[in-house]
C-alpha cells in the first residue's frame, strides 16, 4: 500500500453483542454505526453466543452500508480495514474477521445480488462490468473454493465503465460518465451511427470468443465527434450517446449469453457499476428470455461500489464455513477475482 498521511480506515468490531462499524480519516472520526443485539439476549439473562453470531451476520450488511453513507465515502476510497480479532466470543469474532477480510472487491459485486434476490444460483455465468474490469466468469462457488470462480474471458484493453467515462468526457458530460450517458441516450437514436462491435468478427471470435475490447469503439466515437466539430456542425450528443451505449450493451449481452449457452448454464448474473445501465438491463432481459436464460441484476444502488456487497460476501464465507485468511493479509490492488479469500 502506498504511504498515506491521513489514511481512511474502516473498522469492524463484533466481539460481543454489538456490531460496530467505524470510519476514520487520520484522527478524525467520520462515522460510527452500531447495531446491538442486546434486546435479543435480555430474555436469556445474558449474552448467548449463537444468538450474537447470527445477529452480527444480519446486522453487518446494513451497518457497513450506514457507516459508508454517514462518512460520505465509497468502499474503494478506503485505504485499510481493521478488525477486532479478540478477545471475545469466537463465533462473533469470526463474523467480523471474515467480513473484513473477504474483501475481494470483484467477487463482492457478484455476491451482493443475494441480498436482493436470495441465494446465488450455482453454477451461473457472472458478467462483471465496472470501471476497472469487464469479465465473464463461470461461478460454481462464489467463495472461490476449488476454482469456484473461473474466468472465461475479459477485456483486452479498456473496461466497459472506463469506455463510458472516456466517451462521456469527449461529449462534455460529467464524471463518472456512465449515468450521464445512460440518461442522455434515453432521448437519443441508438441506430444513428453504426459504431464498431469489438471482437465480434468471425476471426476475432476464434481467439477471443468471450473477451471484450472497447478501445476501438472509443476511438471511433472520438473520430466521429472530431469530424463533426471540424465541419463546424453541432454534435448530436444524445444520438452519439445512444449509439455508443448500444454498441457496448450489444456486445456485452451477446457474449454473456453465448458464454452461458456454451456451458449449458441457465442463470446469468450481472454485477458492477455498469450493471446499473438501463439499456444493458433491458437488452439482457429481452434476449435472455428468448433463450430460456434467467437474468439477475442487483438494483442500481447495489451495482456501484458499496459496503454492503463486501459484507454480503463476508457473510457468505461464514455461512459456508470458510476459514478467514491469516492476520498478515496484505493489501493487493491487483488481486485476481479467483482469489476471493487472500492470504
Ligand atoms: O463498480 P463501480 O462502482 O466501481 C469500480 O469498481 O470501478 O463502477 C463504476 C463504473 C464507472 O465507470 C461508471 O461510469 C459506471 O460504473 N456506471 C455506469 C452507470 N452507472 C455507473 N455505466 C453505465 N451506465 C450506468 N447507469
Ligand atoms: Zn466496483
Amino acid at each position: 500500500m502506498a504511504c498515506v498521511s491521513e489514511p481512511l480506515v474502516l473498522g469492524i468490531e463484533t466481539s460481543c453483542d454489538e456490531t460496530g462499524v467505524g470510519i476514520v480519516r487520520g484522527h478524525t472520526l467520520l462515522a460510527d454505526a452500531v447495531a446491538s443485539s442486546v434486546d435479543e439476549h435480555a430474555r436469556f439473562g445474558g449474552v448467548v453466543p449463537e444468538v450474537a453470531s447470527r445477529a452480527h451476520l444480519e446486522a453487518m450488511v446494513p451497518t457497513i452500508e450506514r457507516a459508508c453513507e454517514t462518512a460520505g465515502i465509497a468502499l474503494h476510497d478506503v485505504d485499510a480495514v481493521a478488525v477486532t480479532n479478540g478477545p471475545g466470543l469466537a463465533g462473533a469474532l469470526l463474523v467480523g474477521v471474515a467480513a473484513a477480510k473477504a474483501l475481494n472487491h470483484l467477487a463482492s459485486h457478484v455476491a451482493v445480488d443475494q441480498l436482493e434476490h436470495g441465494p446465488l444460483p450455482e453454477p451461473c455465468v457472472a458478467m462483471l462490468v465496472s470501471g476497472g474490469h469487464s469479465s465473464l466468469l463461470r461461478v460454481t462457488d462464489v467463495t472461490g473454493q476449488d476454482g469456484g470462480v473461473d474466468p472465461m474471458g475479459q477485456t483486452i484493453d479498456d473496461a466497459a465503465g472506463e469506455a463510458f467515462d472516456k466517451v462521456a468526457r469527449l461529449l462534455g458530460l460529467p464524471f463518472p460518465g456512465g449515468p450521464y450517458i445512460d440518461k442522455a441516450a434515453r432521448e437519443g437514436d441508438s441506430v444513428f451511427i453504426d459504431f464498431p462491435r469489438g471482437l465480434t468478427s468471425r476471426r476475432d471470435l476464434e481467439r477471443h470468443r468471450f473477451d471484450f475490447s472497447f478501445s476501438g469503439l472509443k476511438t471511433a466515437v472520438a473520430r466521429w465527434v472530431e469530424a463533426k466539430e471540424r465541419a463546424g456542425e453541432p454534435v448530436p450528443v444524445k444520438d452519439v450517446a445512444a449509439s455508443f451505449q448500444e454498441a457496448v450493451c450489444d456486445v456485452l449481452v451477446r457474449k454473456a449469453l453465448d458464454a452461458a449457452s456454451s456451458e449449458g448454464i441457465e442463470d446469468l448474473l450481472i454485477g458492477g457499476g455498469v450493471a446499473a445501465n438501463s439499456r444493458l438491463r433491458f437488452l439482457a432481459e429481452e434476449r435472455a428470455e428468448k433463450l430460456g436464460i434467467r437474468v439477475r441484476v442487483p438494483r442500481p444502488g447495489l451495482c456501484t461500489d458499496n459496503g454492503a456487497m463486501v459484507a454480503a460476501l463476508g457473510a457468505e464465507m461464514v455461512a459456508r464455513g470458510r476459514t478467514p485468511s491469516s492476520l498478515d493479509l496484505p493489501a493487493d490492488s491487483s488481486l485476481p477475482v479467483t482469489d476471493v479469500l487472500a492470504g
